[in-house]
């Protein structure tokens, strides 16, 4: 098997930064030693396959990307990216693992909806993946079906407090899901916002005639976000199901969360970049030449982007500083405006949801320690190492060390990345949300399991290189 060694770097880890050297064997890390790589007398440089220079670079854990959603069908359409191009996009951005949403409908056999999403993956994907079970249809063959998942690596499932008529679990479903989550150690993730007001709300936006994007926003209250956050963590407490809430937008949410955790509950929340970098005013109430006010549907997405004069995206950055939160994924979600978005122009309701941002999330976060919201290693955390024990990986993933799969990313802090205009990105969109970002710092090497996938601009893998990846339970639960 190959040998690698990556030399004159900063390996950043969760909990510090250090000048070492890393080889690797085969896929796998072997040693992390002291710079200069003399090991016993012997020059390991001289004796491995290939070295790459890292000095002056950090050298991390490839990201985790815990909420994805290739090909999902939403809305009458299905999300553009195919795990080919979603996994390779998310290569040529520093993450190695994607944890993705297998889907079982009302009136399907999760069985079946996970094979079914085992066969759109198998075989396409640039990097490792595995996958999170959303349970559409919560029933006594749901439920049943629960325990079963772990011995198929899936460790984690999703519910909707939204999107009635489509996932929608009302409390009662919820409540038994999460007995079964309590019973079993299988992690409960939730969509808290409050389906049934926000389409309400909605409604009688419409009817009003207010159809733009940005009613999307206006209707999709943080009120509607906070109570559903409540709620789930009240269920959670009265069933001891451990609780991991999806894509947290409203500081709300957030202080509910941190009441929750205070108590000591197995609670948790995660944020993405758009509730970080974006809002209501600037970008759902967008205007441009090309869309006039339909620019905003390249933002609509749930839970909505916030306001930022009611100062949502500060509280995230500053939730993400105390642990309040404990992870950023992206919730990927891409869909093109010619043709999908384009499907709700007259009506807001219509537009699919969701944002692609696979990509961006390893450079969009290192953002935060440029310009000092968040440290060189919560980046790392945030992005790698948290997701690695909250759904499972951690040791193989999550970490540069001994045993560890070799999902290396060598970062370059001072080089520089534009998000063009001119759809430079990878992902599978005719548009980007983070279109015109300039970035202080360059994904500049990927390796996946010893394998280099992305060096200098070029990539160098191929479909088929990313594998299941069997999780075991969270290795963060109190
Ligand atoms: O807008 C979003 N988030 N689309 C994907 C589905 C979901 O609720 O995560
Ligand atoms: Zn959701
Ligand atoms: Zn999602
Ligand atoms: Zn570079």
């Amino acid at each position: 098997m190959a040998t690698t060694l990556i030399t004159g770097g900063t390996v950043v880890s969760a909990t510090g930064r250090v000048a070492a050297d890393v080889l690797v064997d085969g896929e796998t890390v072997v040693a992390v030693l002291a710079p200069g790589s003399i090991v016993l007398g012997h020059d390991l440089a001289a004796s491995v396959g290939t070295v790459i220079d890292a000095t002056g670079k950090y050298v991390i854990p490839g990201g985790i990307d815990a909420h994805t959603h290739m090909q999902l069908p939403f809305g009458g359409t299905s999300a553009s990216d195919t795990f080919e191009t979603g996994t390779r996009a998310a290569a040529w951005g520093g993450t190695t693992t994607i944890v993705d949403f297998a889907v079982q409908r009302q009136g399907e056999r999760v069985e079946d909806g996970l094979a079914h999403w085992h066969e759109l993956a198998a075989g396409e994907c640039a990097v490792d993946y595995g996958f999170h079970q959303i349970i559409g249809g919560v029933d006594e063959h749901s439920l049943a079906a629960l325990p079963t998942l772990i011995d198929e690596g899936i460790t984690s499932f999703k519910m909707f407090m939204a999107y009635p008529g489509v996932f929608y679990a009302d409390d009662a479903q919820i409540l038994k899901a999460m007995q079964v989550s309590a019973d079993t150690g299988l992690l409960t993730m939730m969509h808290a916002e409050n389906g049934p007001v926000i389409d309400v709300l909605a409604e009688q936006l419409v009817k009003a005639g207010n159809t733009d994007p940005y009613f999307h926003g206006k209707a999709r209250v943080w009120q509607a976000e906070e109570e559903a956050t409540h709620r789930a963590i009240m269920l959670s407490h009265i069933t001891g199901a451990p609780l991991y809430v999806v894509h947290v937008s409203a500081k709300q949410a957030v202080e509910q969360l941190a009441v929750a955790r205070d108590r000591g509950q197995n609670v948790f929340g995660e944020t993405c970049p758009q509730y970080l970098y974006l809002s209501l005013e600037e970008h759902l109430g967008a205007r441009s030449e090309e869309w006039g006010s339909f620019e905003g549907a390249k933002y609509v997405c749930s839970t909505p982007l916030r306001s930022r004069a009611e100062g949502h995206q500060d509280h995230m950055w500053q939730a993400l500083r105390t642990n309040d939160l404990q992870m950023v994924s992206t919730d990927h979600c891409p869909f093109c405006m010619k043709d999908q978005k384009e499907l709700g122009r007259g009506d807001f309701r219509a537009i699919p949801n969701g944002i692609g941002s696979v990509e961006h999330r390893m450079d969009l976060m290192y953002q935060g320690v440029v310009t000092g919201e968040i440290t060189l290693e919560r980046w790392v955390e945030l992005t790698s190492t948290t997701p690695a024990r909250m759904f499972g990986m951690y040791g193989k993933k999550g970490v540069i060390a001994p045993g560890a799969d070799a999902d290396i990313v060598i970062y370059d802090p001072n080089g520089h990345t534009s998000i063009g205009y001119d759809k430079t990105h990878h992902m599978n969109m005719d548009h980007s949300a983070w279109e015109g970002y300039e970035i202080d710092g360059h994904v500049d090497t990927v390796i996946s399991r010893g394998k280099v996938i992305v060096d200098d601009g070029a990539y160098l893998g191929r479909k088929g290189d990313g594998r299941f990846v069997k999780r075991g339970l969270s290795q963060y639960l109190i």
